[in-house]
């Protein structure tokens, strides 16, 4: 997967890593659907091995209590009742995540992934694949539960707000506004914006991530019928052991419960190569997504290109930038500074300016350690060219009257 063309200069005398481009190397496309095969069983080997990687975390607290001395173990004599109940948690995440992946294969329209006896054994993933899937069922806490409303309210309502000003239903027929939500996690945000009647797509790459968003989505109806414990892998910064142990319900409403008339769908697959297609959305939302980059900039320009003259880019989050010191892999780590001189450079206008909204992500609202997000919000227009046309200029109009930049 090594894009030959970088840091391969004869002259120098040690020859650098290339750089590693996942998912957007040019291979054939046998290679390619061969990859993504493997890539997919990966992914869903990860699912089943969730089980044997916890037990082994389980059974190194329990021998270690063991190896205290006898005064110390009685001081602690409900330990060995904690870990079953952990056990017990984990054992339901477990049930969580195998019905989450059954019957996978068959989720995308465009692709079957043949079942592979030789891939299909749940063998050994690695800390990093279980760490992905360990966040995203924390994940499910901040799209699908009650205890995350007020985690959307932050991150999800400045966006949605923001969506309702610049297309607001008694000025325009709002099922004709197309919104794109790259990097669409497991799909509330566009879920939100589609229940009020706009045209919405959340686009995501992650296969942990498409696998629970299609199980939300297209399996899950009743409200509050499901539980995870997305906090049982904690076992630090707990002030009450029930803490750790605690259960969160969902999906908190039906997601089949779009107005029948609405137009959502979600895609799978890398944003930059997904979205080619010249001025076709009215508005591009992200949250939480353009750090997920290697390099922002062809972030920047896709959306410049994809978004219609006129169309809004509006965006929040912050710059943790996900391949900083990743070994082999491009990273452009920029200030937010430098993104918006970029922006302007493209010929963005900048027309909204928040550079202090604070958030959290997958807050654990009772641990002793948190984190908290001092994130910048933005709406950017891509301009509409002055056309001769006397419509096309009373549109000009109203849009100018709302390009003066507005910084709080
Ligand atoms: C930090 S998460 C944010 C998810 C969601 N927007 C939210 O606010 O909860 C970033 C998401 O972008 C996805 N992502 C990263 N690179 C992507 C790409 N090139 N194309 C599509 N999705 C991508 C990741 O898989 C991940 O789900």
């Amino acid at each position: 997967m090594a894009d030959s063309s970088m840091g391969t200069e004869a002259a120098e005398p040690k020859r650098e890593e290339p750089y590693l481009y996942r998912g957007r190397t040019r291979c054939s496309p046998e290679e390619e659907a061969r990859l993504e095969r493997q890539h997919f069983w990966k992914i869903i080997n990860a699912f089943k091995y969730y089980r044997t990687h916890v037990e082994e975390s389980l059974k190194r607290c329990e021998r270690q209590y063991l190896s205290l001395p006898r005064r110390h173990q009685q001081l602690l004599s409900g330990f060995l009742d904690k870990l079953a109940e952990i056990r017990r948690c984990m054992e339901c995440n477990h049930q969580v995540l195998q019905a989450i992946v059954r019957n996978c294969t068959h989720m995308f329209e465009n692709m079957e992934y043949d079942e592979d006896d030789n891939v299909r054994r749940a063998g050994p993933s690695s800390t990093f694949d279980m760490d992905k899937l360990k966040s995203t069922i924390k994940q499910f806490v901040r799209d699908w539960s009650e205890a995350g409303k007020t985690e959307r309210d932050s991150c999800y309502m400045p966006i949605v707000e923001e969506i309702q000003k610049q297309f607001p239903p008694e000025k325009c027929d709002i099922s004709e506004v197309k919104v794109l939500v790259p990097g669409a996690g497991l799909g509330r945000l566009a879920w939100e914006i589609a229940c009020l009647g706009y045209s919405c797509q959340g686009n995501e790459w992650s296969f942990f991530m498409l696998f629970s968003s299609n199980f939300i989505l297209n399996r899950c109806e009743k409200e509050n019928a499901m539980t995870l414990y997305p906090w049982v892998h904690q076992f630090s910064n707990n002030k009450m052991s029930g803490d750790q142990t605690r259960g969160v319900t969902f999906p908190d409403v039906n997601p089949q419960s779009l107005p029948p008339d609405s137009d959502f769908s979600m895609t799978a697959g890398d944003f930059l190569e997904v979205y080619t297609d010249p001025d076709t959305w009215d508005c591009v939302a992200t949250c939480f997504f353009i750090d997920t980059a290697h390099n922002v900039l062809e972030y920047i320009e896709t959306i410049w290109n994809i978004l219609k003259p006129g169309g809004v880019w509006i965006n929040l989050g912050p710059l943790l930038y996900h391949f900083e010191n990743m070994a082999n892999e491009l990273s452009i780590e920029l200030s937010y500074e430098e993104i918006k001189d970029v922006m302007l450079k493209c010929g963005f206008q900048l027309e909204v300016e928040r550079e202090s909204v604070l958030t959290t992500y997958t807050e654990n609202e009772r641990s002793m350690l948190k984190y908290l997000y001092d994130c910048v919000f933005f709406v950017a227009r891509k301009p509409a060219p002055l056309l001769s046309n006397s419509q096309n200029c009373k549109d000009n109009e109203l849009k100018n009257s709302k390009s003066a930049t507005t910084t709080t």
